[in-house]
């Protein structure tokens, strides 16, 4: 199902710069926000090398001129601009169709991503009225953890400024798709890059629903198996959290995965019809949030396409992740709102 777009990512990658057409591209501005950290760095690599952007815009409180100066040699069609500071938030953000935003602090072993909170949200919560003020109309991604939370932030603050359109206000989940999709192809011994797996519900623990029974191509597993490959996905940061031993958590993979949306995005606006999975508003279950695969157009979301067919293993998770999921979302809404 998602195939589309993740194949377009890597021939994007793939592609030899001088081979990229300018001709009948529609001017398409991408500003990242926190662009000098761990994910915004690789992440604004890869969106430099996309031909669909004409201009990068990086945003962060340090470091940006050099970020910037760097990319800016690379012989790609992108204009790259480094901005720091919120003095310069303004001209980062005027003109911009798409805000990908991985702003903030990363988890050290022990933490939850909800330990995040108290230092994100504000993080989150100022980024979003300076989107909110200079280009209401963007189409915004939210890495920052923990993304069940700065959602519903970004959301209530766009509401308070009177620019509210829930279709173009997404929760960035394409990690937890991306690495269901390389650890089911590892499991069965496919092409990682031929495998895709729907991932839904909300970004944290047992929020993460990987819907293993529509993964195309049809795989199964024994139930013990199921059981363990669901955990791994569910807990995927965490291994990754430790692996990095207080040194902070994924960021190439989700540099990827950030860029694979943020073409999507693009593509989208452009008038192609994609398919991701993203956490947004949403109607499909209790919580008033929810991933599911979205069709994604000029406007943002175009349909969404709901929980689908679930197996009963699959049902159960989704009804336990219901509670957490509500507590993040309220917690979230009523910190914007105070
Ligand atoms: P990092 O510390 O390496 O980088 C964060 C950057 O944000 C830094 O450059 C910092 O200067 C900048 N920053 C801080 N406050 C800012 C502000 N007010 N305005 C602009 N920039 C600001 O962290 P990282 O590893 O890049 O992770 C960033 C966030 O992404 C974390 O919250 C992490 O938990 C989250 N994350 C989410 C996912 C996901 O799947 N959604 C995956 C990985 C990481
Ligand atoms: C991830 O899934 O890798 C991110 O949410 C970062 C984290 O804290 O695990």
């Amino acid at each position: 199902m998602f195939s589309k777009s993740a194949k377009c990512l890597s021939q994007i990658c793939l592609k030899n710069s001088r081979s990229f057409s300018t001709s009948n591209q529609v001017n398409s501005k991408v500003a990242v926000l926190g662009a000098s950290g761990g994910i915004g760095q690789p992440l604004s690599l890869l969106l430099k090398h996309s031909s669909l952007v004409s201009d990068l815009s990086l945003y962060d409180i340090a470091h940006t001129a050099g970020v910037a100066a760097d990319l800016s040699h690379i012989n790609t069609r992108a204009r790259v601009t480094g901005y720091v500071g919120p003095d310069q938030l303004k001209a980062a953000l005027e003109g911009a169709q798409v805000v990908v935003i991985p702003a903030g602090v990363p988890r050290k072993p022990g933490m939850t991503r909800d330990d995040l909170f108290n230092t994100n949200a504000s993080i989150v919560r100022d980024l979003s009225i300076a989107a909110a003020k200079y280009c209401p109309k963007a189409m915004i991604a939210i890495i920052s953890n923990p993304v069940n939370s700065t959602v519903p932030i970004a959301s209530e603050v766009f509401k308070k400024n009177g620019v509210y359109d829930p279709k173009r206000i997404f929760g960035v989940t394409t990690l937890d798709v991306v690495r269901a999709n390389t650890f089911i192809a590892e499991a069965k011994g496919l092409d990682p890059n031929q495998v895709n797996v729907p991932v839904i519900g909300g970004h944290a623990g047992i929020t993460i629903i990987p819907l293993i029974s529509r993964s195309n191509p049809s795989v199964s597993f024994p139930n013990d198996k199921l059981d363990a490959l669901t955990k791994r996905i569910q807990d995927a940061g965490t291994e990754v959290v430790k692996a990095k031993a207080g040194t902070g958590s994924a960021t190439l993979s989700m540099a990827f995965a950030g860029a694979r949306f943020a073409v999507s995005l693009l593509e989208a606006l452009n008038g192609k019809e994609v398919i991701e999975c993203a956490f947004v508003k949403s109607d499909v279950t209790e919580a008033s949030y929810f991933s599911t695969p979205l069709v994604l157009g000029k406007n943002g979301v175009e349909k969404n396409l709901g929980l689908g067919k679930l197996s009963d293993f699959e049902q159960n998770l989704v009804k336990n992740a219901i509670k957490e999921l509500k507590d993040s979302i309220k917690k979230g809404e009523d910190f914007a709102n105070k």
